[in-house]
């Protein structure tokens, strides 16, 4: 190799790594301009979230007696089809995997005839109340321990507000609504 072709090499490696450099250099500022005022990183999903969550709040803070007192029973009849893959809604239908629930509004919890019932139902000792059910419904295993009803609940105040009008509505001997 003579020193023409050795110069040739030699300088196309310190090319490379002149451009190198000046590629850490270049690809650097964009970030050197982004410094945070604070150490971290700064996650815009977390200011998002909080403005989701603000509506949501406002809305469990209406009392449920005012969202029933407005609620729509044809609505909950509507959203009662999933509860009625285990109830029946049907005054002397029974299902084997679900007590029926005509009037079930100040009947006696865990009352019926129906055979699965669990023990803490059976033995609740109170009458079903626009309060209970909202509770119950929002809740099934926090209202009553170790229930035997499969369905982990309705987030929604409002649907659940219809769902017990709906309830209501089929229950001759339901309490006047609360004021
Ligand atoms: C997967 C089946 C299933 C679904 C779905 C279901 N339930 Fe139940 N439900 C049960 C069973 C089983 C019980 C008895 C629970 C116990 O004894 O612990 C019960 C109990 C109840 C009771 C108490 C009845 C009584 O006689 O004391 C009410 C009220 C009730 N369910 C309402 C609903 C509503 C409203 C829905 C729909 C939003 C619903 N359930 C969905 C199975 C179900």
């Amino acid at each position: 190799m003579d020193s023409f072709e050795f110069n040739k090499i030699a300088g196309s490696v310190l090319g490379m790594l002149l451009f190198v450099m000046a590629l850490g250099i270049i690809t650097d500022i964009p970030f050197a301009r982004a410094k945070l005022a604070k150490p971290g990183y700064d996650l815009p999903g977390a200011t998002e979230e909080h403005a989701a969550a603000a509506p949501a709040a406002a809305e469990a803070a209406v009392p449920f007696p005012t969202l029933l007192a407005s609620a729509d029973p044809k609505k909950g009849e509507a959203l009662a089809k999933v509860c009625a893959a285990c109830h029946s809604f049907e005054k002397g239908v029974e299902k084997p995997t679900g007590p029926n629930l005509t009037g079930v509004v100040g009947r006696e919890m865990g009352s019926t005839g129906f055979a699965g019932y669990s023990d803490t139902m059976k033995g609740m000792g109170k009458k079903w109340a626009y309060d209970s059910l909202n509770t119950f419904l929002t809740n099934p295993k926090g209202f009553v321990a170790g229930t035997k009803m499969g369905y982990a609940g309705e987030k929604d105040p409002k649907k659940r507000a219809d769902l017990v009008a709906y309830l209501r509505s089929i229950s001759p001997d339901a309490p006047p609504l609360p004021n």
